[in-house]
C-alpha cells in the first residue's frame, strides 16, 4: 500500500464518520404527503444534508394529484397532464426530466386553430372568422388587463378579479355573455384556473408567472408510464429503490393518514389514523388546501389565525376530466382539430374538448373538462346521467351528421 492510498483511506474514513455524525445531529423532519411537493421537499432537504426524514402518505402510492388510471385499455392521466411553460427564457425544471431524462411521450398543444372548432348548441360549427374576431377581442381585453395588472401595488392591496378587469375594458356588466364569448372566456380562464373570472385574481394570473418565466407553450404528456413517473424519478434520487424501481426506503410510509399534529418549541408529534405516533424536530405539511380546510388534520395548538385566514381565503378549485370512449370515431381529426369548444348558452356546460388522434391512436377516446359548479353537480350524478348529458348536445348532432357520410 502506498502512503497516498493510506491517506486517502483515512480521509474517506473521517468523512464517513463526519457524515454519520452530521446525520445524527441534523434535525429529523416529517413530511406529510408524497405528491410532487412532498417528494420535492424531501429531495431539497436531502440535498442540503438533512437526511433524517420521514414521509407519511395517506394513499398507497406516491404522486398525489399526478396519477394515471387505466381506462378502456390505455393509461390516461386523471390529474396533471401538461407540462405548462416551455420554450421561454428560463427552463421549467420539470421539462428536462420529462423530455430528456425520462423521455415521456409528449405533444405540444396547439390552440391556434380554435376558431375553426366552436360548435353550436344544436350542432354545426360557428363561422370561423366570427369566432376569430371574438377571440381577438378577448385577447385584447386581456392585454389591457395585463398592462393594468403591472401597475397594481405589489402588496396586492389593489388586486381585483379578472371579471372586474373585463368590465373595465369591455363595458359589459356580466362579462362575456353570448355562447361563443362565454366559451372563449371559459377556455381562456376556467380551463386553466378551474374557476371563473369572477373569483380569479387579476394580479396573480394575468400575466401568469409560469408562462412569463418558462414560456407560453404547454406539452401534453401521454405516456403509459404516467406523468407520475416524474415524482418517482425525483423520489429515486434520494430514497432507496429496488431493481424494479419500487421505493423500498423505510423513510417513506404509505397508507399513513395523518390526523393530528402537535407542535411546540421542542418539536412536533404526528399521529396517524392507525394510532402510530411519530416525533420530529419539524414537520412540513404538503396536503392540499382542501384537506387543510377540512378538519381532517388537527393542529395542536390551532394554527395562528393569520394562517387559518390565508387557508380559508382560497377555494379548493375542482377540475374534472371526463374521458369518454366510443365504439368508433365520428369527430373530425387532422391538423388543427385537436381542441374544440361547445358553445352552450349555459356557461361551462361541457365546454372544452380534446381528441387524441396523436396521443392515443385508435382508442376512440375524447376528453371533456368541466370545472367548479358544473364539476360539483356532475360528480354527484351517475356516470350514465353524465353520458346522457354529453350525448344530448353537439356530439349527438355530430354523430348523426357523420353517420350518413360513412355509409
Ligand atoms: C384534474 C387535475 C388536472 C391538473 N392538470 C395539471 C396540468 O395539466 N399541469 C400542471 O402543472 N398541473 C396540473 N394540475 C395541478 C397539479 O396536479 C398539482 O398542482 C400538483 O400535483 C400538486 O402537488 P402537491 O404535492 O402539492 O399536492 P398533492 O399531489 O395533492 O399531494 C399531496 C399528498 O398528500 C397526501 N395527503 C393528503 N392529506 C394527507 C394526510 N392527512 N396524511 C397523509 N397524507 C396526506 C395526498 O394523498 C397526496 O398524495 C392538475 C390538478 C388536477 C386535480
Ligand atoms: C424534446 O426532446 C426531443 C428529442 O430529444 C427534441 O428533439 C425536442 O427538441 C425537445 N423539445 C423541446 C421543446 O425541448
Ligand atoms: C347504465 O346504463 C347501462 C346501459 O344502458 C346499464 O346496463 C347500467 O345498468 C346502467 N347503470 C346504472 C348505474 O344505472
Amino acid at each position: 500500500m502506498t502512503p497516498y492510498t493510506v491517506i486517502a483511506l483515512v480521509v474517506a474514513l473521517s468523512l464517513a464518520q463526519y457524515a454519520f455524525l452530521a446525520a445524527a445531529a441534523g434535525p429529523r423532519v416529517i413530511i406529510v404527503g408524497a405528491g410532487m411537493s412532498g417528494i420535492s421537499a424531501g429531495k431539497r432537504l436531502s440535498d442540503a444534508g438533512i437526511t433524517d426524514l420521514l414521509i407519511l402518505e395517506a394513499t398507497d402510492h406516491v404522486g398525489g394529484r399526478m396519477h394515471k388510471q387505466n381506462f378502456a385499455g390505455i393509461n390516461v392521466e386523471v390529474g396533471a397532464n401538461w407540462v405548462e411553460g416551455v420554450n421561454g427564457g428560463k427552463m421549467n425544471p420539470i421539462w428536462p426530466i420529462v423530455n430528456s431524462t425520462l423521455k415521456l411521450r409528449n405533444f405540444r398543444s396547439d390552440f391556434d386553430y380554435l376558431a375553426q372548432n366552436v360548435y353550436k348548441e344544436d350542432g354545426g360549427l360557428y363561422d370561423e372568422d366570427y369566432v376569430q374576431k371574438r377571440i381577438d377581442l378577448a385577447d385584447s381585453v386581456e392585454e389591457s388587463g395585463e398592462k393594468l395588472s403591472g401597475t397594481l401595488h405589489t402588496s396586492g392591496r389593489d388586486d381585483m378579479s379578472i371579471l372586474a378587469m373585463q368590465r373595465l375594458y369591455d363595458h359589459q356588466p356580466n362579462g362575456p355573455a353570448t355562447p361563443v364569448d362565454m366559451s372563449v372566456d371559459y377556455y381562456k380562464y376556467d380551463y386553466e384556473f378551474a374557476e371563473p373570472p369572477r373569483v380569479t385574481s387579476l394580479q396573480n394570473t394575468v400575466p401568469l408567472p409560469t408562462f412569463n418565466d418558462f414560456g407560453d407553450d404547454v406539452y401534453f404528456v401521454a405516456d403509459q408510464r404516467g406523468y407520475e413517473s416524474v415524482v418517482y424519478y425525483l423520489a429515486g434520487q434520494y430514497l432507496k429503490t429496488d431493481k424494479s424501481g419500487k421505493i423500498v426506503d423505510p423513510r417513506l410510509k404509505l397508507n399513513k393518514v395523518v390526523r393530528e399534529i402537535s407542535y411546540s418549541p421542542s418539536g412536533v408529534t404526528v399521529k396517524t389514523e392507525d394510532n402510530s405516533v411519530y416525533r420530529a424536530d419539524y414537520v412540513m405539511v404538503s396536503a392540499s388546501l382542501g384537506v387543510l380546510q377540512s378538519d381532517l388534520i388537527q393542529f395542536k395548538p390551532q394554527l395562528p389565525s393569520w394562517k387559518v385566514v390565508a387557508i380559508y381565503q382560497f377555494d379548493m378549485a375542482v377540475y374534472t376530466k371526463i374521458f369518454v370512449k366510443f365504439p368508433k370515431r365520428f369527430w373530425p381529426e387532422g391538423k388543427g382539430r385537436e381542441f374544440f369548444l361547445y358553445a352552450s348558452s349555459r356557461r361551462g356546460y361541457y365546454a372544452a374538448w380534446q381528441e387524441f388522434e396523436k396521443q392515443y391512436p385508435g382508442a376512440n377516446v375524447l376528453l371533456v373538462t368541466v370545472t367548479d359548479e358544473e364539476s360539483r353537480r356532475i360528480e354527484q350524478q351517475s356516470d350514465n346521467q353524465t353520458k346522457a348529458e354529453i350525448m344530448e348536445g353537439h356530439l349527438l348532432q355530430l354523430a348523426n351528421w357523420c353517420e350518413p357520410l360513412r355509409v
